[in-house]
């Protein structure tokens, strides 16, 4: 029998797609360059729709065509070596997809490589580790919309599907819109993991509770308007007991988290479009400092901390304030999505990209069901915080976020992702920012010029100077 797709790259993610594939009555041809690798993952869950294959010969002879090949190795380089490979293996109309991590200006330029071949190239973004991958994740496909056609009753099989049925896999847009979909994700994604952990700091800081009253307050959370997988997930985390040590996992890991490099491909990309994307941008800079060895070296003074005296509402507060700060996380990752799609003519639909993040992804949130019914209402929203209902969640809870913030700061507990959220709010309604000082600082040193709230025109000042440089 020919097979419906090959994948190549049989590691956690790959072997956990081809599988899922397979189970929706797909024939697959399985490849890894390891050929024990191969082996291991046929013996490890035999599969009839799951065949190994040994060579990337064998691989070509044994699909159907126009083939479709799925790429399911590391990111960067690899891919590149890859595509060296297959090009010469393959026929015009064939379709290579590629489902790794892999930078969205990389897959813009491999699109353009393989069309000139007549190949299709499909940037896959892929969303929920290993059990997504295996039994249904958030699939955000980028390529030409003729090819989608061909591989959409695959990736929808598979795709993880929300409560109403709708499976989490839609079209993108055109060359890398798909990747750079799943790095915004990812950038949410640290936002919002960075929200959850500085209200768990807070809560044990100021509020003074152990994590299990922790775990409770977040199992309790998520069955309301935070419920999502990261608070599922932390809820449980905190319940973990360790089994090398007396107590809880969670206080015995090291207070240094790590990175792959997508949350702050992010931020970078925020910065060239020139979108204020304060709280990725916070998040990854968090990430940096815990893991500096300067950190714990510096005798730079400590608050005493004040305890909350009603730890009840305390909590309260937190819980509504990492709520409106989760809101605006995903308003800054929404607004950089919408520039994206002008400025590289990608015409993302943005309830559809709620949509697919609903079920099977990271940041899965009952929220987004709230963003795709403000796209819904103005497919043109050019901030989610212009909505009417998301400006009225945020006009009755502002002030939970600013008392977690300032109890957090008062308290000596780091909160760089909740204050970006609180200063991007204010920003945002309007609130004097003092740009007026800047544009008269740069014009008094630099002649840079300045516009006046008063008359139309550009001004520059002689500015009387008692300062020399
Ligand atoms: C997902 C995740 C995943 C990512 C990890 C690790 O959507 O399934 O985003 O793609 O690799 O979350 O990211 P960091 O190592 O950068 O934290």
């Amino acid at each position: 029998i020919l097979c419906d797709i090959g994948v190549i790259g049989l590691s956690v993610m790959g072997r956990g797609l081809a599988r899922n594939i397979a189970d929706h009555g797909f024939q697959v041809a399985g490849f890894n360059r390891n050929p024990d690798v191969t082996r291991a993952v046929m013996e490890e869950e035999p599969n009839a729709n799951l065949h190994p294959v040994f060579s990337l010969t064998e691989l070509m002879a044994s699909l159907k065509k126009p083939r479709r090949v799925l790429l399911m190795i590391k990111a960067g380089d690899p891919v590149d070596q890859m595509l060296d490979q297959l090009i010469p293996l393959m026929e015009s109309g064939d379709m290579v997809l590629d489902g790794g991590n892999s930078f969205f200006a990389d897959t813009r330029r491999r699109a353009e490589r393989l069309s000139a071949h007549g190949l299709h190239y499909f940037g896959v973004g892929v969303s929920g580790g290993e059990t997504g991958a295996r039994f249904g994740p958030a699939i955000m496909p980028g390529g030409n919309r003729e090819g989608y056609a061909q591989i959409a009753p695959i990736l929808e099989a598979i795709a993880a599907k929300t409560e109403d049925g709708a499976p989490c896999c839609a079209y993108m847009g055109p060359d890398g819109a798909g990747h750079f979909v799943k790095m915004v994700h990812n950038g949410i994604e640290y936002a919002d993991m960075q929200l959850i952990a500085e209200s768990y700091l807070v809560l044990k800081t100021v509020g003074g509770f152990e994590n299990h009253e922790i775990a409770d307050l977040f199992a309790q959370w998520n069955t309301g308007e935070l419920r999502s997988y990261l608070i599922g997930i932390t809820a449980d985390v905190l319940r973990e007991a360790d089994d090398l040590a007396e107590g809880d996992l969670v206080d015995h890991i090291e207070d240094a988290a790590g990175q792959k490099g997508t949350g702050r491909w992010t931020s970078i990309e925020a910065l060239h479009q020139g979108i204020d994307l304060s709280m990725i941008t916070g998040a990854v800079g968090a990430r940096i400092l815990s893991g500096d060895p300067v950190r714990t070296q510096a005798d730079l003074g400590t608050p005493v901390v004040q305890l909350a005296q009603d730890r009840a509402a305390f909590a309260e507060t937190v819980r509504e304030g990492l709520y409106i700060g989760k809101l605006i996380a995903y308003a800054q990752g929404f607004a950089m999505l919408r520039d994206a799609s002008a400025r590289y003519e990608w015409s993302l639909d943005l309830g559809s990209i709620a949509s697919v993040f609903r079920a099977g992804c990271i940041i899965q949130a009952a929220l987004l069901g709230d963003i795709m019914a403000a796209f819904a209402r103005n497919p043109d929203l050019s901030n989610l915080l212009l909505d009417d209902a998301f400006a009225a969640r945020v006009r009755k809870g502002h002030p939970s976020l600013r008392r977690t913030a300032a109890q957090g700061i008062c308290n000596g507990v780091p909160m760089p992702v909740m204050t970006s959220a609180v200063s991007y709010l204010d920003g945002l309604r309007g609130a004097p920012v003092g740009a007026n000082l800047i544009q008269a600082q740069r014009d008094c040193f630099g002649a840079h010029t300045y516009r006046r709230t008063d008359r139309e025109g550009v001004f520059h000042h002689e500015w009387g100077q008692s300062h020399e440089r």
